[in-house]
């Protein structure tokens, strides 16, 4: 791994998210796939990217489109062979890209053998691989209130289910189909970090690890409180950032890394993560992670934390956290930055206009993102400026947490047009739906029936007609992408936050020795005055508007990226 002294290779690369079953698919089956993913890479490396993250595809039941694992070490047929995968890494590496595979070892998938083994018998050699428990004293096991404790999963329902034949539940944070693996059990830690032994052997690149900071739970499994409105209790102090979780990832830093040569990278996926904590995380000299995603700025539309209780983003809070994140990950440690993912709605719908301004408020967030210090993250489909689904009925929706959260709101009395409502603005499946490569049939993503709609704008919206429009965001994104390619300031200047309170105005300064740029985002659909001290005529770096504007205003939307060294 690299050497805490210098900056690490991944401090000037941006990094590619292919969520494999919606980016392109090669048979004609409906389902994108690794041929799919050969077919593009032109594109990829045209856009200029240095590694990509493919999200899971290992053999799996797809309970959770592969976030649910049987084979770690198998390619799910569905995505295509193991001749294909290798072949779509030699084809990266030669291209100078690398791949970073998703890592999903807080659970395994309920059909894994282990998981098969483990629940025929108490005394199954297996059986301590995952956290069995026994009903809650006092009750009938598999009654109502049984559960060993109050959790809720993350995905609906209780975090228990419930195993007559053995008697005992058996623990989940997200579906019943993705029983949380035992940490503490020593074994469970080894064939871990074997199987990433194996990956890289293979030739991978690094891993994304999902939701690692789950994988250490109080021992004890207390209770959690029980929020208005909701039936279960959160679990999550209890099992986020847990007791033994630094133990683990320096051990897993040391079995699986140490002694090995190679530009790896590690990014964990840290839901709850503080400043201070992630600090700890990615502290090259504490040897556990590379960088963390964490989620407060994907969180602040969010009322009380519930996803699908929003409300309007507050810019003055997103500047207060990112601006946190900054100065709290300057001197060590180090930021992944993010708007959007496969998780997430796609930012362009959620914080942009991506009806009347959609090139410029698509450019001004990638602008605000890629120049801060960190790595920044592509979401498949962002830079051509695609929009959310717009799904209009529940029969549209795949995803098992929007599907969940619908049953459950509109048995408890939500109105469906309401809940309907809040999947369109929330749904995991608004970053899903098949990426928009033409304005032909089904988008250019299949030949077959695609197993998600396409969104009917892909007439409009498409990489076709982008990458050679007059405003292109893919062209845009090679810009930023070539800035931080380029410009040390951009990868290892320091960032300080103007106009903290300004409701509509983003302002930055980057500085790195006598490098001083300033950007200036203007985030409304309205004409802003520069605040005095703020206006500059230096020489423009990048910006979205073609005709040079009046340094004290800025445009509907407009972002600006100057260079004010003395
Ligand atoms: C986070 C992943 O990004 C998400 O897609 C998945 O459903 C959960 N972890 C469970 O693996």
């Amino acid at each position: 791994m690299s050497d805490p002294h210098q900056p690490a290779w991944w401090t000037s690369a941006v990094v590619y998210q292919i969520y494999p079953r919606s980016f392109a698919d090669g048979n004609g089956d409906g389902i994108g796939d690794l041929r799919g993913i050969l077919a593009h890479l032109d594109y990829l490396q045209d856009l200029g990217v240095d590694v990509i993250w493919l999200s899971p595809v290992h053999e799996s039941p797809q309970r959770d489109n592969g976030y649910d694992i049987s084979n770690y070490r198998r390619i799910d047929r569905l995505f295509g062979t193991e001749e294909d995968f290798d072949e779509l890494l030699g084809q990266l590496h030669v291209r100078g890209m690398k791949l970073v595979m998703d890592l999903v070892v807080n659970h395994t998938s309920s059909e894994h053998p282990v998981f098969q083994e483990a629940r025929k018998s108490r005394d199954n050699p297996y059986r301590d691989y995952f956290w069995w428990r026994d009903a809650r004293p006092g009750f009938e096991p598999g009654e109502p209130g049984a559960e060993p404790n109050n959790w809720g999963s993350h995905f609906g329902g209780p975090a228990w289910t419930y195993e007559p034949e053995t008697g005992q539940y058996y623990l989940h944070l997200f579906t019943p189909h993705q029983p949380d693996l035992n940490w503490e059990n020593p074994a469970v830690r080894h064939a871990v970090y074997e199987t990433m032994r194996w990956w890289l052997d293979r030739g991978v690149d690094g891993f994304r690890m999902d939701v690692i900071n789950f994988i250490s739970k109080d021992l004890t499994l207390p209770d959690g409180l029980v929020t208005p409105g909701s039936i279960w209790g959160d679990g999550s102090p209890h099992f986020t950032n847990g007791p033994r979780i630094h133990e683990f990832l320096q051990e897993m830093r040391r079995e699986v890394f140490s002694g090995r040569d190679g530009d790896f990278l590690t990014v964990g996926e840290t839901p709850g993560a503080t400043v201070e904590q992630a600090l700890l995380y990615t502290d090259p000299y504490r040897a556990e992670l590379d960088m963390v995603f964490q989620f407060e700025h994907v969180s602040l539309d969010q009322v009380g934390g519930r996803k699908w209780d929003y409300r309007p983003l507050s810019l003055p809070d997103l500047k207060t956290s990112w601006n946190r994140w900054q100065r709290g990950l300057a001197d060590r440690g180090w930021n992944s930055l993010y708007l959007s993912n496969h998780d997430q709605p796609r930012h362009l719908s959620r914080f942009g206009d991506d009806a009347g301004f959609r090139y410029e408020s698509a450019t001004l967030w990638a602008t605000l993102l890629h120049l801060q210090r960190g790595t920044p993250y592509v979401y498949q489909g962002e830079e051509i400026g695609m929009t959310n689904a717009g799904f209009t009925s529940i029969d549209q929706y795949r995803d098992v947490e929007s599907l969940n959260f619908y049953a459950e709101s509109t048995a408890q009395g939500m109105p469906a047009v309401e809940a309907l409502e809040a999947l369109r603005a929330m749904s995991r499946d608004n970053p899903r739906t098949p990426m928009q490569w033409t304005a032909g049939p089904n988008a250019g993503f299949t030949e077959g029936q695609p197993w998600i709609d396409v969104s009917p704008n892909h007439a409009d919206i498409n990489a076709e007609t982008d990458r050679s429009a007059d405003k292109s965001v893919f062209r845009y994104y090679q810009d930023l992408i070539r800035l931080r390619h380029t410009q040390d300031v951009v990868v290892l200047g320091d960032f300080h936050l103007e106009a903290p309170e300004h409701p509509h105005l983003f302002a930055y300064r980057r500085h790195l020795d006598e490098t001083a740029w300033l950007v200036l985002a203007n985030v409304s659909g309205d004409v802003l005055d520069v605040p005095l001290g703020l206006a500059s005529d230096g020489p423009l770096i990048l910006g979205n508007y073609a005709e040079p504007g009046d340094p004290a205003e800025l445009r509907p939307w407009e972002v600006r990226a100057l260079d004010v060294s003395a």
